[in-house]
């Protein structure tokens, strides 16, 4: 695992970019893991900006979200589903017959894992882009999460729901739930970029890079990884 350390969020977000951008001049067919949050807002502006400066293009490129909601409409703004369509599809030339996202709102949530983890093993993903919980979690795999697990159905700890109130009008409106790819399907892609910002990352990202890998720190299993770097602004590395 390396950990490059940077000032501040936009040069967390420069470093984000340039790998993205090397890997789609590279591959530009490339599979890429994404994520949504707060985190990677930066960097999916970067990406905005090197597409309208045709600099790359997403034409041939798929993209495998890492987590949605339980219960929330593809359409409902506060679903990944939105968010990825409102701060980077909308505004680049993917296909979106390419982009694929857990289904939240299946009747049947069991199926719909089912048919998300098939469609992982088919497209290894050359590229995995990941943020960190304040909790240690990725994606949805909150602590003690199986490190061989696979897409799956999980209850949101307390401390992720309040931490992704503040996207709500109110703590009661965040889903208990959501479905998640596994920490496997996560470490099986080729290259694994993590970005975490602001102090509030301090605890969790000194657990996952200092500490012994512990069930108790999902994020701690990549530094089994052989590709796979934290980028973190200077807040973040702060404990390290
Ligand atoms: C989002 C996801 C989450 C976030 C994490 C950090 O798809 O999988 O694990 O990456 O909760 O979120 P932010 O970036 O909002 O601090």
């Amino acid at each position: 695992m390396q950990v490059k350390i940077c000032r501040d969020y936009e040069e967390v977000s420069r470093a984000a970019a340039d790998i993205f951008e090397k890997e789609l001049k590279k591959k530009p067919n490339c599979v890429l893991g994404l994520a949504t949050g707060t985190t990677p807002l930066g960097l999916y502006k970067n990406l905005i900006k090197a597409y309208k400066k045709e600099k790359v293009s997403f034409k041939d490129v798929t993209v495998f979200n890492l987590d949605e909601y339980v219960g929330l409409e593809k359409a409902h703004p506060q679903s990944y589903a939105y968010f990825m369509r409102k701060n980077l599809f909308d505004f680049i030339d993917i296909n979106l017959e390419r982009t694929f996202i857990p289904d939240g709102s299946a009747e049947n949530l069991e199926a719909a894992c089912g048919e998300y983890s098939d469609l992982l093993s088919k497209n290894p993903r050359d590229l995995q882009l990941l943020g960190i919980g304040g909790n240690g979690h990725i994606a949805f795999n909150e602590p003690f999460s199986p490190f061989d697990g696979k897409t799956r159905l999980v209850t949101l700890t307390e401390k992720t729901i309040n931490d992704n109130a503040r996207l709500f009008n109110s703590e009661n409106e965040v889903p208990k739930r959501a479905l998640t790819m596994g920490i496997s399907e996560i470490f099986a892609a080729k290259k694994i970029v993590l970005l975490a910002c602001g102090k509030e990352k301090a605890p969790a990202v000194y657990n996952s890079t200092v500490l012994p890998v512990l069930p108790d720190c999902p994020a701690s299993v990549l530094q089994r990884h052989k590709d796979c770097i934290f980028i973190l602004d200077e807040l973040a590395a702060s404990m390290l």
